[in-house]
């Protein structure tokens, strides 16, 4: 479910005309609907309605701040990820008491920067950073609130490198180091272990990985509760897929039905961390044709964005639907021939997409779709291209919510050797 729709020929997000967009706003250029991401952040909110949970935004997934203040205002909290993130969160004034902090290298800056800042909860990788959280408190003299991260061992069914809840990735602990955790949770008298966090993998397309990590989690649960630990919290992660191609992901209702019987008899706090669910189908990255090169083996639509501003073809071969910001009659000669989509960028693995029947010329527009999630966040510099400007769409308006970095961007920081 998404706002950009072809009117009358031409690509829309919302009410406004894509290549109004960029012409206005220059190329590669980034353009997120705003209906879409409420839309989505209310189908999870209502889904689980019955149970209430803690909605914490993955910030990971586009992190600029009008996006992050947005989802802020209809409630959402945020997961993080690094220091970083976590001044984007404290910038955007997201309640202390919303902020959950994952990852498997937290280091001492930032975790005595979260402390003090108060946040909701560290979701804590191993016993080295449990004995470092636990210091750290310790010398600031606060207590401090920690969900231990199981890795259940479970087979996600997707890309290996977004698959987190396997025993070989280096991500969460297994039962039996959270158990000797939790059986000797007095060791670490600066630490309260109020719960279990797990995120099993990105971009799931059923429910199933979800409920055989659940009935761990249930078995996990039960074996401590034998031994009078009780806990208040079940992070659950993110991880629901979205449609990129041909998929047919579970929709958030149908998420939620399979997986509300397990969280209830569960009844802990729930909370969730969806990223890509909330902004993937909620972005587009618009770029301008500038050569059709034809050679004897293949046609090339080289165009002005490149892996530089979107990462994932050339990172996980991802697929992205590629549209002409133009619909024009399907018989078209060019339509016939099979052409790489690629950008400037001097490597082969320089695609957004390949083998694509795209009907457009030079100086005509294309869009990337579903480059809302993992697209800016994950863009660079590389080949000092400045990254590309991002705007808010909501009905008729567009504001710019980061501005083209300029050369001078590029080097900023930089010195010239004397
Ligand atoms: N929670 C934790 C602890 C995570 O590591 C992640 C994502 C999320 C939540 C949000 O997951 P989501 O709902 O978006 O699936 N760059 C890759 C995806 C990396 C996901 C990393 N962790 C891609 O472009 O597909």
């Amino acid at each position: 479910m998404h706002y950009f729709t072809f009117k009358r020929g031409s690509l829309y997000c919302e009410n406004s005309k894509v290549e109004s967009l960029a012409k206005r706003f220059g190329t590669p250029l980034y353009i997120y609907s705003q209906r879409t991401m409420y839309e989505h952040f209310s189908k999870l909110k209502n889904a689980f309605k019955e149970i209430n949970p803690l909605i914490c935004y993955s910030v990971k997934a586009s992190s600029n701040l009008s996006i992050l203040k947005l989802l802020v205002g209809y409630g959402a909290g945020l997961d993080i990820v690094s220091g970083g993130e976590l001044y984007r969160a404290r910038k955007v004034k997201c309640p202390v008491k919303k902020i959950v902090y994952a990852s498997v290298g937290k280091t001492d800056e930032e975790l005595r920067c979260a402390i003090n800042f108060g946040i909701l909860m560290f979701n804590v990788e191993s016993i080295s950073e449990l004995r470092k959280i636990n210091a750290v408190a310790r010398k600031l003299k606060k207590k401090v609130d920690v969900a231990l991260r199981f890795n259940p061992d479970v087979e996600p069914n997707t890309h290996s490198y977004i698959t987190t809840g396997k025993k070989e990735t280096k991500f969460g602990m297994d039962k039996e180091t959270l158990k000797n955790i939790f059986f000797g949770a007095g060791v670490y008298s600066n630490l309260n272990i109020v719960g279990i966090h797990i995120h099993i993998g990105s971009q799931l397309t059923d429910s199933k990985p979800f409920i055989e990590t659940l009935n761990k989690v249930k078995n996990l649960i039960k074996d401590l509760e034998q031994k009078g630990v009780s806990l208040e919290y079940l992070n659950i992660g993110g991880g629901l897929g979205i449609v990129y191609d041909k998929e047919r992901p579970q929709t958030a209702q149908e998420f939620a039905d399979k997986i509300l019987p397990s969280l209830r008899s569960i009844s802990l706090k729930v909370i969730l961390e969806p990223g890509r669910f909330i902004v993937g189908n909620a972005g587009i990255l618009v770029a301008k044709v500038i050569y059709i090169k034809d050679t004897p083996a293949k046609r090339f639509i080289i165009v002005d964005a490149a892996m530089n501003d979107l990462a994932r073809p050339a990172l996980y071969s991802a697929y992205h639907k590629i549209v002409s910001l133009k619909e024009k009659a399907a018989s078209a000669s060019a339509f016939k021939i099979a052409a790489d989509i690629v950008g400037p960028v001097c490597e082969s693995g320089d695609f957004l997409g390949k083998n694509r029947h795209l009907d457009v010329g030079e100086g005509d527009y294309i869009a990337v779709l579903g480059a809302g999630a993992y697209g800016f966040s994950m863009s660079s510099n590389y080949n000092s291209r400045p990254r590309a400007a991002e705007i808010l769409v909501k009905n008729t308006k567009a504001v710019l919510i980061r501005k083209r970095e300029s050369y001078s961007d590029l080097v900023k920081g930089e010195m010239l050797l004397r």
